[in-house]
């Protein structure tokens, strides 16, 4: 079957599943909530919710057992763009086509926002009663390692350090690994967990996973320099005005491509031979690989 008519189902269940865990923006305090609701609904790719859809497709998991996990990882995901675009991290202004949230409301605002979001994922795989205990304490330690400071916490620290540095190729590495490979190695591994995969599946999977996660943040380095802020709904430029260890700027264009290249290498040869419906997982794969935004 075509990836595409499933993935465009995935994308409805997320989004009414993040719609329905946010707080209301009428009930107090309304601006938090607000600007919780402005971080999260109203864009973005929402590639790792569809991660995690496409990895508990491919391992045999009930779907609904997959909304829970899907809309937790988006929630630290756009904490985490929130925190990132802070006048003390990035520094951004324009995300997902509209002002940051530190932009729209206040920097206050913007910190407790990311805060509350990072604790609301965590409640709402705490709280999904479809899956039994042990597969939600898997699930919270899998997204727990992977926002903080052996995650993304920690590739983002890695980041402000390197910043103005030219960092050595594995420093690189490691930094894109954490900061941006480890939510989206959770994503997949949230989906497996769902579908019970036994430990030799898990591993392949998070091969793949991570593979995607180097590719996707290469992707986002060449991005910055080719694309125009229009068409990535964020600032463009910003890696060489902030001096960002980036693989571009340690690799030039051609280096980064096929660093690129390498990864996707790297994906093919761990779903190769892997049971299960793959379609979505390669669809998603290819799409983080060749998108434009
Ligand atoms: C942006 O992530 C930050 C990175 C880790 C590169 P996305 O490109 O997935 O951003 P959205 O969610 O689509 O806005
Ligand atoms: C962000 O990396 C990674 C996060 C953990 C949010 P970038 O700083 O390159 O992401 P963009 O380009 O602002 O989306
Ligand atoms: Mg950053
Ligand atoms: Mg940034
Ligand atoms: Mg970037």
């Amino acid at each position: 079957m075509p990836a595409e008519p499933q993935l465009a189902r995935w994308l409805q269940r997320v989004e009414a599943r993040l719609e329905s865990e946010l707080p209301r923006g009428d009930q107090s305090p309304e601006r938090l909530h607000q600007a919780m609701r402005h971080a999260v609904l109203g864009g973005g790719k929402r590639l790792r919710p569809m991660l995690v859809y496409a990895a508990g497709c491919a391992t045999g998991a009930d779907e609904t057992l997959l909304d829970a996990p899907a809309a937790a990882v988006e929630l630290v995901h756009a904490y985490s763009l929130v925190h990132d675009d802070l006048p003390a991290m990035d520094d951004d202004d324009l995300r997902r086509g509209r002002p940051t949230v530190h932009v729209a409301f206040d920097e206050a605002t913007a910190i407790l926002a990311g805060d509350a979001l990072q604790a609301l994922a965590f409640a709402a795989l705490a709280r999904e009663d479809r899956a039994g205990a042990g597969l939600r304490v898997a699930w919270l330690l899998a997204l727990a390692d992977a926002a903080g400071a052996r995650g993304m916490c920690g590739g983002q620290a890695l980041d402000m350090d390197g910043t103005g540095a030219t960092l050595p190729l594995p420093e690189l590495e490691r930094l894109h690994a954490l900061k941006t490979g480890a939510l989206i190695r959770a994503a997949v591994r949230l989906g497996a967990l769902a579908g019970d995969a036994d430990a030799a599946t898990l591993a392949r999977l998070d091969e793949f996973a991570a593979a995607l996660g180097l590719a996707f943040q290469i992707r986002d380095d060449i991005l910055d320099i080719e694309a125009s802020s229009e068409q990535l709904g964020k600032t463009a430029g910003k890696d060489q005005a902030q001096a960002k260890s980036t693989y571009p700027a340690l690799l030039g264009r051609d280096g980064a491509a096929a660093a690129l290249a390498a990864q996707v290498e790297r994906m093919d040869a761990a779903l190769a031979g892997l049971p299960g419906d793959l379609a979505p997982l390669r669809a998603l794969a290819t799409m983080a690989v060749e998108r434009s935004h």
